[in-house]
C-alpha cells in the first residue's frame, strides 16, 4: 500500500513530530522552574445558591486547564466558592457568572499585590518577647530546621529532633519530639503541617505551637504536666520540596515535587489525597496534572509513606492526630470519604467543641466544626481518615486555620503570632481534656 518513498517520509514526519513534542515538554519542564507572576490575578467569591449554579461551577472546576484555581473548591449551595483568574481568563469567566446569576464578590484584587503584603512583617514593637522575632515572617525550611534545631538544643531535657525520613528531592522530615522521658510508652500527640505546600501559616503556627510547649514548661503547670504526660511530635512541614518551590517559583504551589511518567511533564501528587484509606474513592483525580491528583497509588509519595510508617509503628499510643491546613477556620473530623458520619463523631466533636472554645477565647476567632465531608466535599485519601480508619486513632483532625478567605493562602505574615497563640489555646485545651480521659482510663 506504501511506497518505499512515502515511508521514509511518514518516518520523517513521525520523528519531526516526536522532536517538537519532546521540545515542547522540554519548555514545559523549564517553564516550571521560572518564577510565577500573579499579577493581574483576581480571587472571585462566589455563593452559588441553587443546584445549577452548583453544578456549572464543578463543571469548571473540573475542566482540565481551565487555568482557574479553586482556592475553596465547590461544595454546596450553602458554602462560598474562591477561585483565583488569570486576567486574561477575568471577562469570559465574569460574564458566564453574572449570565447565569451567580452572585459574587471581589476577594483578592491583585493576588500579586497580596503576596507582597504577606511579606510584611509584624512590628517588632508589638512583639513581647524578642524570641518572637522568628514569628514575624514566613520562615524558608532551612531556617525552620535550625530553629527547631536550637529550640532542641536549649532545652535538651525535654526535646530532642528527628527526621522521620526523606522528602522526594531528599529534604528531611523533620520533627521536634517534646517529652519528659520518665518512661518509653508514653501516650503519643502528633501534630504536622504543610502538607499543602501553599499553606504557609499551619507551617508557622506548628513551630510556633513547638516553641510554646517548651518554653513554658518551667512556668506553666499545665504545660508542664502535659510535656510529662505525653510524648508530643511536630513535623511543621510534611511536604518541604512543595514549600520551598512555593517560596521560590510558585506561590500557589500545592502538590508534592515527585516527577511522573505524565506525558505533560506534570508534577506533583496532592499528598492528603495519597493516604492508604479508601484511596481516590472521590473527592481526588487521576489525573497527574489536576491539583488534587491521589498518586500513581496509595503511598506513592516518600512523604506519606514515612508518616505511616512512623504512626504505625507507635500506633497504640497515639492519642490524637491533627494534620494542620489552612485557609476556612474550621475544625475538620473525619469523615472526608463519605457523608456518614463515625460512630466515634460525638466524642470526636466533644473534643473539637473545647478546643473551638479555647481558640475563640485568645482572640475571639471563629471555627466551625464538622466532618469535612459535611461542611467542605468529599475528599478521600486524606491523612485524617487514614490515622483514624487504619491507625485507629480516634481522635484525628484537620483544623484548616485562618482566615475566611479576606486573604486566603496569602495571609499577612504580621497573623502568624495570633494564630499561633489561639492555635495553641485550642491544643492545650485538647491534650488537656485527653489526660482527664486517660486518667479515668477512657482512652
Ligand atoms: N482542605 C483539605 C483537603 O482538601 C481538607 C481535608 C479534609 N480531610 C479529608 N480526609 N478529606 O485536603
Ligand atoms: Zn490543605
Amino acid at each position: 500500500m506504501c511506497s518505499p518513498n512515502m515511508k521514509i517520509v511518514l518516518s520523517l514526519l513521525v520523528l519531526l513530530g516526536l522532536y517538537f513534542f519532546s521540545d515542547a515538554l522540554d519548555l514545559y519542564r523549564h517553564r516550571s522552574h521560572e518564577k510565577r507572576y500573579y499579577r493581574g490575578y483576581k480571587v472571585l467569591r462566589l455563593y452559588p445558591s441553587n443546584s445549577e449554579q452548583l453544578r456549572l461551577l464543578h463543571d469548571l472546576a473540573e475542566s482540565e486547564n481551565s487555568e482557574l484555581d479553586f482556592w475553596l473548591p465547590p461544595s454546596s449551595v450553602s458554602r462560598p466558592v474562591d477561585v483565583m483568574i488569570p486576567p486574561e481568563r477575568f471577562h469570559q469567566i465574569k460574564h458566564l457568572l453574572t449570565a447565569n446569576h451567580i452572585q459574587q464578590e471581589i476577594l483578592v484584587e491583585d493576588v500579586d499585590k497580596a503576596i507582597e503584603n504577606e511579606k510584611t512583617p509584624a512590628p517588632y514593637s508589638e512583639l513581647r518577647s524578642t524570641s518572637s522575632v522568628f514569628f514575624t515572617k514566613y520562615q524558608r525550611i532551612n531556617d525552620i530546621h535550625n530553629y527547631l534545631e536550637n529550640l532542641a538544643a536549649e532545652n535538651s531535657p525535654i526535646a530532642s529532633i528527628l527526621s522521620i525520613g526523606k522528602s522526594y528531592e531528599e529534604r528531611d522530615l523533620k520533627a521536634i519530639k517534646i517529652s519528659k522521658e520518665t518512661s518509653n510508652d508514653k501516650p503519643i500527640i502528633w501534630i504536622d503541617a504543610g502538607i499543602h505546600a501553599r499553606e504557609w501559616i499551619s507551617i508557622a503556627t506548628a513551630v510556633y505551637i513547638a516553641k510554646e510547649l517548651i518554653q513554658n514548661y518551667n512556668s506553666d503547670p499545665d504545660i508542664k504536666s502535659l510535656v510529662d504526660t505525653f510524648e508530643w511530635y511536630i513535623l511543621p512541614s510534611v511536604n518541604p520540596d512543595g514549600y520551598e518551590y512555593s517560596h521560590d517559583y510558585n506561590r500557589m504551589w500545592r502538590k508534592t515535587r515527585s516527577v511522573g511518567t505524565s506525558v505533560w511533564g506534570c508534577i506533583g501528587v496532592d499528598a492528603n489525597r495519597n493516604f492508604g484509606f479508601k484511596w481516590n474513592q472521590g473527592g481526588a483525580s487521576s489525573n497527574p496534572c489536576s491539583d488534587l491528583y491521589a498518586g500513581p497509588k496509595a503511598f506513592s509519595e516518600p512523604e506519606t509513606k514515612a508518616i505511616s510508617e512512623f504512626i504505625l509503628a507507635r500506633k497504640n499510643q497515639v492519642k490524637l492526630y491533627i494534620a494542620t491546613h489552612s485557609y476556612s477556620q474550621l475544625w475538620l473530623t473525619p469523615w472526608g470519604w463519605t457523608s456518614k458520619l463515625p460512630d466515634d463523631y460525638d466524642d470526636q466533636y466533644n473534643l473539637a467543641n473545647i478546643a473551638v472554645k479555647a481558640l475563640n477565647s485568645v482572640h475571639g476567632t471563629k471555627y466551625q466544626i464538622g466532618s469535612s465531608t459535611n461542611l467542605l466535599y468529599i475528599a478521600a485519601g486524606g491523612a485524617d481518615d487514614w490515622a483514624y480508619g487504619v491507625a485507629g486513632i480516634k481522635y484525628a483532625y484537620t483544623p484548616e486555620l485562618r482566615d475566611t478567605g479576606r486573604y486566603g493562602f496569602v495571609l499577612p505574615a504580621s497573623q502568624i503570632i495570633p494564630s499561633g497563640e489561639e492555635t495553641f489555646a485550642a491544643v492545650k485545651a485538647m491534650a488537656l481534656a485527653l489526660k482527664n480521659e486517660l486518667s479515668r482510663g477512657l482512652i
